[in-house]
């Protein structure tokens, strides 16, 4: 692909409504928007939303351009600006010589070696979830959607700040929550001049950053005052001691608050829908919950907990959870914005004109043309010999190129380590095989939330399988 002049065809273009264009389709529902041009289109294809002209890449090669190979002419669209607001100038939204500073000062803490000492603050928190659950009514049906929440923040928190939250915790949770559901309903607020505006919205919103803000602020002065041989074995101590290999310079305490704001965001939600949707999934499938069943006592027995090494193991576990990731991606869409004009085959994107540019992992992965069963849980898509006939584009969860989720190995962790204790403990079954179906928002959860039915699974099963 080459950036000259020679534009040949022109982009196809939906048609719509002369001012609202496509707004009201894709707000209305995204997903069969969006599938409905993946029906009729092969590669790419534009339309008006919001009034920008949007143009919706359709191939793995084209996902690899814009987010690898010429990512130095994209940059982060529009919609991180919700995000920002709380995030500040974090991993997530930064751009240019900044941000390259930054993964390079944040990257070692979340290498695989550092993740390990982590392991055990996971398996502490899903231990003290299985107590609960154990003394529950079992009649009830569980929310499992708000329960993965509550976990996966409770493993963040823990992963960041070890013990130091613990007596905060209930006020970063609530804030976190409130944060949370002003940015989903801002992202379709077609007014952003109103996010200004002293609403009850916003003022409930600024009153749970500057709470967050307050516990964090704290927790790293608290650190700073600590003798300089006391060591953390947690992100938050981690990004502490990490220095710029020129200038030696460290984090500041504004970067540190934005980089710690940006993980427990980035870093909770996506996990618990995943979470949810495998434990969806699996309630559907006991033909597959079995066969993990199977998995987990010849790695693991009735009682040991997880290890790196047994992780490693779990190999058919770990392709359930990679199979989950494909028919309900957390990141369903990713948005660039392009800088210069750019060529993509006889197509030419025009700047100025092109507004944002979107990749849609969930179309890909999807797409009948990279997968034997589009729409089935097949989590065969993911054998070793599968994976190697596929481009690897058609598959990106965690993103791609120099933007990759740089949690991508915590969230493969805490999803091995929270599947594998639950499923060997509970039993999850749908209520009257009730659909849920997606819904998008900055992740995709749960339309509705996921209520299973979670019952015990009695100890002489746990031999048998
Ligand atoms: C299943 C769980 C997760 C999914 C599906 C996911 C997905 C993604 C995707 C697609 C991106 C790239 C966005 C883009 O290119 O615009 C991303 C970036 C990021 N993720 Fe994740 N993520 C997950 C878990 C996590 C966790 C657990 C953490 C931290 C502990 C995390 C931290 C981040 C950060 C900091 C970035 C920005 C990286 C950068 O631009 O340098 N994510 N994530």
């Amino acid at each position: 692909m080459v950036t000259d002049e020679k534009a040949t065809k022109p982009i196809p273009k939906r048609n719509s409504l002369p001012f609202l264009g496509s707004t009201l389709d894709f707000a209305r529902d995204p997903l069969a928007f969006l599938t409905r041009l993946q029906q009729q289109h092969d590669r790419l294809v534009q339309f008006n939303a919001v009034g920008r002209l949007i143009t919706l890449t359709l191939t793995p090669e084209d996902a690899k351009y814009v987010l690898q190979e010429n990512n130095k002419n994209y940059v982060k669209s529009a919609a991180y600006d919700v995000l920002k607001m709380f995030l500040g100038n974090g991993l997530l939204n930064s751009e240019g010589d900044f941000w390259r500073r930054q993964r390079r000062l944040a990257q070692p803490a979340f290498h695989k070696q550092r993740l390990a000492l982590l392991v055990d603050g996971m398996n502490r928190e899903t231990a003290e979830l299985i107590d609960r659950w154990k003394n529950r009514n079992p009649a009830e049906p569980l929310l499992v959607s708000e329960e993965m929440m509550q976990l996966a923040l409770a493993v963040v928190t823990r992963s960041l700040f070890s013990s130091d939250v613990k007596n905060h915790f209930e006020n970063v949770s609530e804030s976190i929550t409130t944060i949370i559901q002003t940015a989903y309903k801002e992202i379709f607020n077609f007014f952003p001049f109103t996010r200004n505006w002293p609403t009850p919205r916003t003022i409930r919103y600024r009153r749970a950053v500057r709470k967050t803000e307050a516990i964090i602020y704290e927790i790293i002065e608290q650190r700073r005052r600590e003798p300089p041989e006391t060591r953390h074995d947690d992100l938050l101590g981690m990004l502490m001691e990490t220095r710029d290999e020129d200038t030696g310079e460290q984090m500041t305490n504004q970067q540190l608050r934005d980089e710690v704001t940006t993980i427990f965001m980035a870093g909770h939600e996506t996990t618990a829908n995943a979470l949810s949707w495998a434990f969806y999934l699996l309630a559907k499938h006991p033909e597959i919950t079995e066969n993990v069943r199977e998995e987990i006592n010849r790695v693991l027995g009735p009682t040991n907990l997880p290890t790196i090494a047994t992780l490693r193991e779990l190999t058919y576990t770990t392709q359930v959870i990679q199979e989950t990731l494909r028919l309900y991606p957390p990141a369903w869409i990713i948005g660039r914005q392009p800088l210069h004009s750019d060529q993509f085959g006889d197509y030419r994107v025009e700047v100025p004109g092109a507004d944002g540019l979107l990749i849609c992992p969930y179309l890909l992965h999807r797409d009948p043309r990279y997968w034997e069963k589009p729409a089935a849980f097949h989590p065969e898509h993911f054998s070793p010999e599968q994976v190697k006939l596929r481009p690897t584009y058609a598959y990106l969860p965690f993103g791609g190129g120099p933007r990759l989720c740089i949690g991508n190995n915590f969230a493969m962790m805490e999803m091995q380590i929270v599947l594998t204790l639950l499923i060997r403990e509970f039993d999850f079954r749908t209520i009257d095989q009730k659909i849920i179906e997606p819904e998008p928002g900055i992740t995709l959860r749960p339309k509705g939330g996921l209520r299973l039915q979670v019952q015990v699974r009695p100890k002489a099963e746990w031999a048998a399988s």
